[in-house]
């Protein structure tokens, strides 16, 4: 009996697309990492500008740029044929509409590939590491996005979704350097205008200050970031005696394009990454997502997901994030808000087997590599018959096959 009797060997291994909000990754169902993670952008032929997938003003302008940067992906990174292959299409349970019924029409119509199957996003992350509890938490680039999945079943009452990811932290990194070099020219009188180094933080690339956050910057623990908080209030560092000031993190002195040269202060480096853990009236920080989707689901499910937390996208792979998640959660139960909802204290992180940001890639490429391919792709004769890719949300197409004989008796 063969070893692995659900992957035919007769049939080519189908290709499988993440296409996140800034990368995209790529490759072939049962290999352990994508062949490629490029930007999920094109340039434009007509203007010769970049331009984000995501950025698309209507349809037919989704329909263009995807076509574009599938052909990219097929005859520049993959060098397959499109009808050669299936397709699975890593996708968030939030995904609009619109992006999934345009990526189907450009793959069938255009492509002329045979079948596509939706994997949820959450949901084969966790397949990556053998488990069916877990609290999946997918910080990308625009959003952290968190769906329990209790005993394999996503429990979609509890997602929450937040503008805190790469994105809020990008912009909080060119704030602070900003503000840190007009305080600086403001103290030395410079009148130079044109020459400032705050405008020219201003007109940096986003790949510049991108490589600065992954690279320079990290989350701090929470003693010292309500040191630092506290110092801020009442100007502590100042009026303190050397003992009892906050010892800086060295300053990182980086080089932009060969000559120019910047020097990021150690502060910056590591308080650009409270935009995560920002307590306000409304509770939207991180750690209040996760206790809050804790609470809304049953009470025999907290324990469980509370044990089980999976952190997944690229930005989840910040330097002391857990660490720093852990010593909130711990906080946050003991107060009012939380302490009469929580009889446990107990919160455990799994470690992916990949790196974070091609987490759930890699569960695509494991359920396209056995016999789910298919039972539950979608084919394109089915696609032509429906006219528009069936959605989990419709009832239309989520009856049961009695339901579906009674229609069509009634008929
Ligand atoms: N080692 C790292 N440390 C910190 N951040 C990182 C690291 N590697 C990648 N990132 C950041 O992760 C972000 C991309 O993550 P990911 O690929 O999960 O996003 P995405 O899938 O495109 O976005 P989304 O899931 O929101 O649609 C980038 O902004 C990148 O800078
Ligand atoms: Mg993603």
């Amino acid at each position: 009996m063969p070893l692995f009797d659900c992957i035919s060997l007769s049939e080519k291994h189908a290709v499988v697309f993440d296409i996140g909000t800034r990368f995209t990754k790529f490759g072939f169902a049962g290999e352990p990492s994508p062949r490629c993670i490029i930007p999920s952008e094109v340039k434009c032929a007509e203007s010769g500008k970049i331009r984000p997938i995501h950025s698309y003003k209507n349809e037919s302008d989704l329909y263009a740029l995807l076509v574009d940067f599938i052909h990219l992906l097929y005859f520049k990174h993959a060098l397959v044929s499109p009808k050669d292959r299936r397709v699975v299409i890593v996708e968030s349970l939030l995904c609009p509409t619109i992006f999934r019924d345009t990526l189907a029409k450009v793959l069938f119509r255009h492509f002329e590939v045979s079948s596509i199957l939706y994997v949820p996003s959450h949901l084969v992350s966790l397949s990556t590491l053998g488990i069916s509890t877990g609290l999946i938490i997918d910080i990308g680039y625009q959003e952290a996005i968190l769906i329990p999945v209790y005993e394999g079943v996503p429990v979609l009452s509890s997602w929450q979704a937040q503008p805190l990811a790469a994105l809020a932290v990008h912009r909080r990194l060119k704030d602070d350097l900003v503000e840190y070099y007009k305080n600086i020219e403001k103290e030395s009188g410079e009148k130079h205008e044109g020459n400032k180094i705050s405008d020219n933080i201003v007109d940096l690339p986003d790949s510049v200050i991108e490589d600065i956050r992954v690279r320079g910057c990290f989350v701090t623990n929470r003693e010292r970031a309500q040191r630092f908080a506290l110092a801020d209030k009442t100007d502590l560092s100042d009026k303190t005696d050397s003992s009892d000031k906050i010892k800086d993190v060295p300053d990182l002195v980086y080089r932009i394009g060969g000559k120019r040269i910047i020097t990021i202060p150690g502060k910056i480096r590591e308080s650009c990454h409270e935009v995560f853990f920002e307590y306000d009236n409304d509770y939207l920080s991180l750690p209040n997502m996760i206790l809050d989707a804790i609470i809304s689901c049953s009470v025999d499910m907290r324990k469980p997901l509370a044990a089980n937390i999976v952190l997944t996208g690229g930005t989840s792979m910040t330097h002391g994030l857990k660490y720093r998640l852990l010593q909130e959660l711990k906080h946050l139960i003991n107060t009012e808000r939380y302490k009469e909802k929580f009889k446990f204290d107990t919160f455990k992180f799994h470690k992916m087997i990949t790196k974070e940001n091609y987490g759930s890639w890699l569960g695509g490429a494991i359920f396209g590599a056995t016999d789910v391919m298919m039972v539950r792709s979608l084919t394109k004769e089915a696609y032509l018959g429906f006219k528009c890719v069936p959605d989990w949300s419709s009832l239309i197409h989520n009856r049961s096959n009695k339901e579906k004989s009674q229609q069509q008796h009634t008929l």
